[in-house]
C-alpha cells in the first residue's frame, strides 16, 4: 500500500539535551514544545513485493548515508514491528531548508512513522507513535500529537512518550524564525548532545528542570505570555550554557544570533512582547502573541544579517492525507 503523511517540526520551550539511553533515545529530561505550521514534512511509503531495496529520496535536497541509513533503520523496525517482509520506497519533501536546527529530523521521522505504518497495514495507538517516532529522532515524538506537547522522558522505551497538553486553539501564538547565515561547520544534535555529560552544568540543568516544566505547563495553562516567555528563555540560555560548557565546547550561535538576541532585548525595552528560543543552531525563533506578529516581523526583517523569515502558528499533529503525493 502506499500512503503519505504530514507532520510539522516543532519548537522546543523546554529543551531535550542529552540522553540516558543512546540507541534508545531516551532523555535526560522531560521537554515541551509547539508543534509548527510553517515548516513541514510531507512523507510517502510505498512497501511492495517485488521491490529489492529500500530507496530514499528527499525531493529538492540530498540525503547523506548516515541519513539514508537512519531512515532504513526506521523501516526495520515497522517491518518488525508488523511482520511485513516487504522493502519500501520512501520519497520526502520538506518546506524549509534542511539543518534550520532539529526540525528536519522531527517532522521527519514523525511523517516517515505515521506514513510507514499505515503503508504496512497497521494502526497503531497514538502513543506508541509517538514511541516509534522517538526512535528515530527524539524531538519526532513531539510531532505526532497536536499543538501543545509534552515529551514525558519516562522510565523505560514502552512509557517515554508524547502526549497533548493543549489544542493548536488554545492560545495563538506565533513563532517567527528568522534565518541568519552562518559559515559555521554544524555539529548535528545527534552528536552534539553525546557531550552532554561532559558539562559540568548538567546536573544543575537536570535538576532545574521539573520545576521549568511545570511553569512551562502552568503559563501556557493559564495564558501567561511573560511568564511563559521567561521560561523559554531561562531554559534556551541554560541549554546554551551546557553546551558551551562541553568538552569539545560547542558554541552554535554566530554574530547575527547574536545580534537578534540583543534586539529582542531592545524590543522588550520598548514594550514589545517577544522572547527567544534558540536550537542546535545559528537562528533564532521569535516567540510572540498572535496581536505582535506584524510588528515582530517587521522589526525581524530590519535586524543585520536577517536572510529569511518563517512565520508558524501552532499547529496539529502528524496526519494522514487522502491524496497519495509524489
Ligand atoms: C536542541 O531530537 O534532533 O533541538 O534524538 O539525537 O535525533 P536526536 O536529537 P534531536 O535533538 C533536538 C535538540 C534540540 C532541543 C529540542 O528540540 O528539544
Amino acid at each position: 500500500m502506499k500512503v503519505t503523511a504530514i507532520a510539522s517540526s516543532n519548537i522546543a520551550f523546554i529543551k531535550y539535551w542529552g540522553k540516558a539511553d543512546d540507541a534508545l533515545r531516551l532523555p535526560l529530561n522531560s521537554s515541551i514544545s509547539m508543534n509548527l505550521s510553517g515548516a513541514y514534512t510531507t512523507t510517502t511509503v510505498e512497501f511492495s513485493p517485488t521491490r529489492e531495496s529500500d530507496t530514499v529520496t528527499l525531493l529538492g535536497g540530498t540525503f547523506s548515508q548516515k541519513e539514508e541509513a537512519r531512515t532504513i533503520q526506521a523501516l526495520e523496525r515497522i517491518r518488525k514491528r508488523t511482520g511485513l517482509a516487504h522493502l519500501a520506497r520512501v520519497v520526502t519533501h520538506n518546506t524549509f531548508p534542511k539543518g534550520i536546527g532539529a526540525a528536519a529530523s522531527a517532522s521527519g521521522f514523525a511523517a516517515l512513522t505515521l506514513a510507514g505504518f499505515a503503508a504496512a497495514g497497521a494502526t497503531l495507538s497514538q502513543k506508541e507513535q509517538t514511541v516509534f517516532a522517538r526512535l528515530g529522532s527524539g524531538s519526532a515524538c513531539r510531532s505526532i500529537p497536536d499543538g501543545f506537547v509534552i515529551w514525558d522522558k519516562g522510565t523505560s522505551s514502552d512509557d517515554s512518550c508524547a502526549y497533548t497538553l493543549y489544542p493548536p486553539m488554545h492560545w495563538d501564538l506565533r513563532d517567527i524564525v528568522v534565518i541568519v547565515d552562518s559559515h559555521m561547520k554544524k555539529v548535528s544534535s545527534t552528536e552534539g548532545m553525546e557531550g552532554a555529560g561532559t558539562s559540568p552544568l548538567l546536573q544543575r540543568r537536570l535538576a532545574a528542570i521539573p520545576d521549568r516544566i511545570k511553569r512551562c505547563s502552568d503559563a501556557l495553562r493559564t495564558k501567561d505570555f511573560q511568564a511563559l516567555g521567561d521560561v523559554i528563555e531561562e531554559d534556551c540560555l541554560d541549554m546554551h550554557a551546557v553546551m558551551q560548557s562541553q568538552s569539545p565546547p560547542l558554541y552554535y550561535w554566530s554574530t547575527a544570533t547574536e545580534k537578534v538576541v540583543a534586539s529582542v532585548r531592545g524590543w522588550r525595552r520598548e514594550q514589545i512582547p517577544v522572547y527567544f528560543t534558540i536550537d542546535a543552531g545559528p537562528n533564532v525563533h521569535l516567540i510572540c502573541e498572535a496581536k505582535d506578529e506584524q510588528v515582530v516581523i517587521q522589526k525581524a526583517r530590519e535586524v543585520d544579517g536577517a536572510k529569511e523569515i518563517i512565520v508558524n502558528k501552532p499547529a496539529q499533529g502528524a496526519h494522514l492525507v487522502d491524496k497519495n503525493l509524489f
